[in-house]
C-alpha cells in the first residue's frame, strides 16, 4: 500500500491513479490525518499531494515532521514537496516567481531520482512559493526559473520530493518520474495486477458473506456486471442477480444481459419483465422529471417485490443478509471515505429501498477506480459489450423520446439507436465518443421524400458527446462519412423517421441528455 496525504488539491486521485498504473496499490488519506493513523495502515511509501495554497498561508496544512522518522518512504509533490522542505528545516520562499503550466525545468544532477530521464524536461507547474534551500542532507537535483530548487532527494532516508506535477499527463516523463520513486527509492514491488485484484477480493468477498445469501441488482451497465461477476466467483449460487427489463432498455440490451452475462459468469439470474407496468405508469406523461419520477417509482416496487421473493426462497430466518452494490472508489473519496455502511437507508443505485428490507452492503470495487473496474471485467471474462458499455441513463429510452413514451415509438428509437451504435462501432469509435445518446423528436413531423412519394415523418436527433465525467461535455466531431451512414441507414431502414439531424451543443449550456 502506498498512502496519498490528500493537501486538498484535485490531484490526490490523480496520483492515486497512476501509483497503480505503475502496478502499486494506493489509496488516499486526508491530510487531518495522525502519524498514527498513517502508520497504522503499515504504507510501504507515503505521497505528498499538491494543494491550493501557500506554506505560508493561514491554516495552511503543515505536515508532522515525525512522519519523516517512521523509515517510511515519502515523496513529496508541489505543495507536499514545499511542506516537506519547511517540515525538515529547509527554506521555502516567496519569490514572487510564480509558475503555471509547461515550464522548461533543468537537471543538473539526476540522482537516483531522475536517473535516465532526459536532462530538460518539460513540467506542468502550478506553484507560487519555491524551495529556497534543500533541507540538510539533501540533494538538489534541478531547477526552473521560477523555482532555484525543483527536487530533491535524499537516498539514504528514502525522501524525495518535485517542485511539478508529474502525475498530470502534460508533465514530460511523470510516470517514470513516479516509477522511480516507487521501485528505486521506496522498493516497491509492481504486482496489482487485475489477478491479484481479483483473488485479494474474491477471498475477501467470501470471509465477508461466509453462508448468508446475497442479492445483486443489475442494471446492465459495467458496475453492477462486475460487481456481481465477483461476488459470483466468490460464493456461486449463494448470489441471485435481479434484472429488471422495464422495456426502455436498447435494442438487444435485455437479451445481451440474460444471454451473454449468464454464459461468461454463470449467475443465478431472475429476469423480471415489467415493460408493461412501466408503459402503463408513463401512459399520457410528457414531462421529463415526472417521467424520472415515475420510472424510480416503479423501478423500486419491481427491485423489492423481487427481494422478497428471494429472500422467501433462499432465507430461513427471513431475510438475505447482503446486498451487492457498485460503488466505485472515487464516491468513496468524494463522499469522506468513511468505512462501510452497515445498513443501507437510501440506495443510490436501486433507489432507495425500504428500511424493513435491512441488508449488509458487499462493495467488492469500493476500493477501484473505474478503468480498473473495466480491467477486472476483461480478467474475469466478461464479454467486452459489457466491459466497455458506454453510460446510459436509469430511465433508459424513457428520457430519449420526447414526447409521450408508447411501445411504437420506442420500437423506432430502438431501431435507430442501434444503427448509429452498430455504427460508431464499425467505426472503431467507441471509446472515444464518450456517450451517444439518440433521440426521438415523437412530437415533431416535417415533409420528406421517399421514392415517389412525400413523407410525413419524425426526425431523430444524433448527440455524439466526448466528456471525462459527465459534468461537463462537448459535442462529439464524428466524421463526415460516419455521420452519413448512419443518416443513410436510419432513413432507408427506419419507415417512420425521414431526417436525421446532429446536436452540435456542449455541455453547459445543453445536457448531455434531451430530457
Ligand atoms: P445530463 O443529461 O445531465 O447527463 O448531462 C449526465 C449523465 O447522467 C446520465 N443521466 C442519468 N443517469 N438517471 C441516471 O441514472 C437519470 O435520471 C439520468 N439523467 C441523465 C446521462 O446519461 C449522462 O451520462
Amino acid at each position: 500500500l502506498v498512502v496519498v496525504i490528500d493537501f486538498g488539491a484535485q490531484y490526490a486521485q490523480l496520483i492515486a491513479r497512476r501509483v497503480r498504473e505503475a502496478k502499486v496499490y494506493s489509496e488516499i488519506m486526508p491530510h487531518t490525518s495522525t502519524v498514527e493513523q498513517i502508520v497504522a495502515r503499515r504504507p510501504k511509501a507515503i505521497i505528498l499531494s499538491g494543494g491550493p495554497q501557500s506554506v505560508y498561508a493561514e491554516g495552511a496544512p503543515q505536515v508532522d515532521p515525525r512522519l519523516f522518522e517512521q523509515q517510511i518512504p515519502v515523496f513529496g509533490i508541489c505543495y507536499g514537496f514545499q511542506a516537506m522542505a519547511r517540515a525538515l528545516g529547509g527554506d521555502v520562499a516567496r519569490t514572487g516567481l510564480s509558475e503555471f503550466g509547461r515550464t522548461p525545468t533543468v537537471v543538473d544532477n539526476a540522482g537516483v531520482l531522475l536517473a535516465g530521464l532526459p536532462a530538460e524536461l518539460s513540467v506542468w507547474m502550478s506553484h507560487g512559493d519555491s524551495v529556497a534551500a534543500a533541507p540538510a542532507g539533501f540533494a538538489e537535483l534541478a531547477r526552473s526559473s521560477g523555482a532555484p530548487i525543483a527536487a530533491f532527494e535524499n537516498v539514504e532516508r528514502s525522501l524525495a520530493g518535485v517542485q511539478w506535477h508529474p502525475e498530470v499527463q502534460h508533465s514530460q516523463a511523470g510516470q517514470r518520474v513516479l516509477e522511480r520513486f516507487l521501485y528505486e527509492i521506496a522498493g516497491c514491488t509492481p504486482d496489482w495486477t487485475a489477478k491479484n485484484i481479483v483473488e485479494d477480493s474474491v477471498a475477501s468477498i467470501r470471509e465477508q458473506i461466509g453462508d448468508k445469501h446475497v442479492i445483486c441488482g443489475l442494471s446492465g451497465g459495467v458496475d453492477s456486471a462486475v460487481a456481481a461477476a465477483l461476488v459470483q466467483k466468490a460464493v456461486g449460487d449463494q448470489l441471485t442477480c435481479v434484472f429488471v427489463d422495464h422495456g426502455l432498455l436498447r435494442k438487444g440490451e435485455a437479451e445481451q444481459v440474460e444471454r451473454d452475462y449468464v454464459a461468461a459468469t454463470g449467475v443465478d439470474l431472475k429476469v423480471v419483465e415489467a415493460a408493461d407496468q412501466f408503459l402503463d405508469a408513463l401512459a399520457g406523461v410528457i414531462d421529463p422529471e415526472q417521467k424520472r419520477k415515475i420510472i424510480g417509482r416503479e423501478f423500486i416496487r419491481t427491485f423489492e417485490a423481487a427481494a422478497r421473493q428471494v429472500v422467501g426462497e433462499h432465507s430461513h430466518d427471513g431475510e438475505v443478509e447482503f446486498l451487492v452494490q457498485g460503488t466505485l472508489y472515487p464516491d468513496v473519496v468524494e463522499s469522506g471515505g468513511g468505512e462501510g455502511a452497515a445498513n443501507i437507508k437510501s440506495h443510490h443505485n436501486v433507489g432507495g429501498l425500504p428500511e424493513d428490507l435491512q441488508f449488509k452492503l458487499v462493495e467488492p470495487l469500493r476500493t477501484l477506480f473505474k478503468d480498473e473496474v473495466r480491467a477486472v471485467g476483461e480478467q474475469l471474462g466478461l464479454p467486452a459489450e459489457i466491459v466497455w458499455r458506454q453510460p446510459f441513463p436509469g430511465p433508459g429510452l424513457g428520457i430519449r423520446i420526447i414526447g409521450e413514451v408508447t411501445r411504437d415509438r420506442l420500437a423506432i428509437l430502438q431501431e435507430a439507436d442501434a444503427i448509429a451504435r452498430a455504427e460508431l462501432s464499425a467505426a472503431g469509435l467507441d471509446r472515444e465518443i464518450w456517450q451517444f445518446p439518440v433521440v426521438l423528436l415523437a412530437d415533431v413531423r416535417s415533409v420528406g421524400v421517399q421514392g415517389d412519394g412525400r413523407t410525413y415523418g419524425h426526425p431523430i436527433v444524433l448527440r455524439p458527446v466526448t466528456s471525462e465525467d459527465a459534468m461537463t461535455a462537448d459535442w462529439g466531431r464524428l466524421p463526415y462519412d460516419v455521420l452519413e451512414k448512419i443518416s443513410t441507414r436510419i432513413t432507408n431502414e427506419v419507415r417512420e423517421v425521414n431526417r436525421v439531424v446532429v446536436d452540435i451543443t456542449s455541455k453547459p449550456p445543453g445536457t448531455i441528455e434531451w430530457e
